[in-house]
């Protein structure tokens, strides 16, 4: 199924899997208001279709995942207005990481600013070989404003996002998953079967018990260690009330592979 309804983000579904593509090729796929606007409404359609277990976010044509926020809006900003567009932009990335569903970034070529912090926003990362990433922002006289200084301090330890933000150099897809910030790098005529492999990796998954892990993960960062213990304990009681758990269990006492219903 494929949408044309907003072509700032192409929409299909094939074999449970979303899939997202970021349409601005000329631009090198730069979010501008309308290409936020448009991510926001297709991880929403990805949430509530029943059909769909995974999303895969990529950018439009060889060249680059995402090439930043758009600076032509950035130009425009002033205090009051600027504080609102990164508020704006970071509610979009929130929703994506908040969907329920694993996400997959699948990063060919530039993945700069708006984009690593799109990239960062997905529960996972396969980068070709080729990609670079970074937050340049620093360049423009900026600092990140869609999550940039949180997520990478979180995911790569505060030394390294320290360097990346204020050097704004960008880094290499062998660089990026040595430290963590990707979970796959690939050649680049096999990122796309990376990508898929781990989407349907995960779609072999009980969907509830993904959800409460990355629930007990991402909230459980905020909390003190005891609070994320006994939210996890809560959320492991809440998936033992599962027919998924009671099929996942008994198929590996029946030695055969189970089938879950996301229930
Ligand atoms: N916002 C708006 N437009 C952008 C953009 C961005 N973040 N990144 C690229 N573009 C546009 C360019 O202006 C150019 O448009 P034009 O053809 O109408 O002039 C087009 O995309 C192609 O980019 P170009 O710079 O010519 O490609 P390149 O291969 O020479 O360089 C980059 C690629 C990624 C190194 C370079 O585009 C760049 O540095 N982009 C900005 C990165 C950035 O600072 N991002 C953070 C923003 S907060």
């Amino acid at each position: 199924m494929s949408d044309a309804a907003d072509d700032r983000v192409l929409y299909e579904v094939r074999d449970r899997v979303a899939r997202l593509t970021i349409n601005r090729p000329d631009k090198l796929n730069a979010l501008d208001r309308r290409t936020m606007e448009a991510i926001d409404g297709a991880v929403a359609r990805a949430r509530d279709d029943r059909g769909v277990g995974v999303l895969i976010l990529t950018g439009a044509g060889e060249k680059a995942f995402v090439a930043g926020a758009d600076i032509g809006e950035l130009n425009e900003q002033d205090p009051v207005t600027g504080a609102a567009y990164a508020r704006r932009g970071q509610a979009v990335l929130d929703r994506l990481e908040r969907c329920g569903k694993p996400s997959i970034a699948l990063i060919k070529g530039y993945a700069f600013g708006g984009g690593l912090e799109l990239a960062m926003a997905c529960t996972l990362r396969v980068a070709a070989e080729t990609a670079k990433m970074g937050q340049p922002e620093v360049a423009l006289a900026i600092v990140p404003g869609y999550g940039g200084t949180q997520r990478l301090a979180r995911l790569v330890g505060r030394g390294k996002a320290l360097e990346m933000i204020l050097t704004g150099d960008p880094i290499d897809a062998r660089e990026a998953h040595r430290i963590g910030l990707v979970n796959r790098v690939v050649p680049p005529a096999e990122s796309e079967g990376a990508a898929a492999a781990l989407a349907a990796r995960l779609l072999e998954r009980g969907p509830v018990a993904l959800r409460y892990a990355m629930q007990a993960i991402h909230e459980g960062m905020e909390m003190t260690l005891a609070e994320g213990l006994s939210m996890e304990a809560a959320l492991f009681g809440l998936s033992c009330a599962t027919s998924d758990m009671r099929e996942g269990t008994r198929a590996f006492l029946e030695k055969r592979k189970p089938s879950f219903k996301g229930a």
